[in-house]
């Protein structure tokens, strides 16, 4: 169960690691990544990416890797914006959710979440509900200009504590200075901030680090000590696919069978997962 692992992760202080993937190859270079370093893990789609690959696609691939790899691979509906994207992820039987209504103004996303996690929970006890609060800034990128964080768009410890009291989610997802995508600007973690989240949600609300791309070694290991028990990884494994499919179109212009077009991509996709994986402290963790 993910709560187990969770638990181990504030005890143990090392995070689990989320990586996105809206293809097979990506799921496959994630499982091979986890089974070879003995790690459990969560393997997320966002609603486009779940578009593109399939609900009942996403949730049977995963299943077969599970089966195939015998390690704890979860599924996680991220950021899903709407009751309904909710629901039907929940229907289809994801691990976990994460129900962002991050857009709306407290009230409102307090309302929403609740509603996510009183539904989720009546269908699936053992489902994992994550709500976000603050105002994250970017997209899973590379984005060529600078993305100021402005102090108003940080989750404020006090409303984190009261909006994890009146939703009842699992963890939570707060802005602490990280940027969704790669910036030309470094992100500048509030470390102090995760920290006083962390005492505000309590020991059994588990933190979520977002648009952890372009984070160093450093920024996750203080994240880590601060409370952080998830970090979530998508443009990185989307640039080593691309650069990798690039550079093999290049090399190989005549070669036309997809998979040796694609077993580059996915050995560079592994490379990243692996190394993120070794600095999350998650190797070993089965
Ligand atoms: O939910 C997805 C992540 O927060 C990914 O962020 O693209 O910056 O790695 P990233
Ligand atoms: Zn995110």
């Amino acid at each position: 169960m993910i709560k187990n692992y969770l638990k181990r992760t504030t005890e143990e202080k090392w995070a689990l690691g989320h990586f996105n993937f809206s293809e097979d190859d990506a799921l496959r270079a994630i499982a091979q990544a986890a089974f070879n370093l003995k790690a459990p893990i969560l393997v997320g789609t966002s609603e486009g990416e779940r578009k593109h690959i399939g609900l009942k696609q996403a949730v049977n691939l995963v299943k077969a890797f599970r089966e195939e790899f015998g390690i704890p691979i979860f599924l996680n509906a991220d950021h899903h914006k709407s009751f309904d994207a909710v629901k039907e992820a929940v229907d289809a039987g994801y691990d976990a959710i994460l129900a962002d209504f991050s857009a709306l103004p407290f009230e409102e996303n307090v309302k929403m979440t609740k509603q996510s996690v009183e539904y989720a929970k009546s269908k699936n006890p053992d489902i994992i509900i994550e709500g976000e609060l603050g105002y994250m800034r970017g997209e899973s990128k590379l984005q060529k200009e600078i993305i100021e964080i402005k102090s108003e768009d940080l989750t404020k410890p006090e409303e984190a504590g009261r909006f994890v009291r009146e939703t009842g989610v699992d963890m939570l997802a707060p802005a602490v200075g990280n940027i969704h995508g790669i910036a030309a600007n470094a992100p500048n973690i509030d470390f102090q901030r995760i920290g006083d989240i962390k005492k505000a949600v309590g020991s059994e609300v588990y933190l979520v680090l977002h648009g952890g791309s372009g984070m160093s070694e450093s920024d996750f290991k203080n994240a880590i000590e601060a409370g952080i028990s998830m970090i979530h990884i998508n443009t990185e494994i989307r640039v080593a696919f691309t650069e990798a499919l690039r550079k093999t179109l290049e090399e190989m212009p005549e070669e036309t069978t997809p998979y040796k077009i694609l077993t580059p991509s996915i050995e560079a996709m592994k490379k990243v997962i692996e190394e993120k994986l070794r600095i999350f402290g998650s190797v070993s963790k089965l």
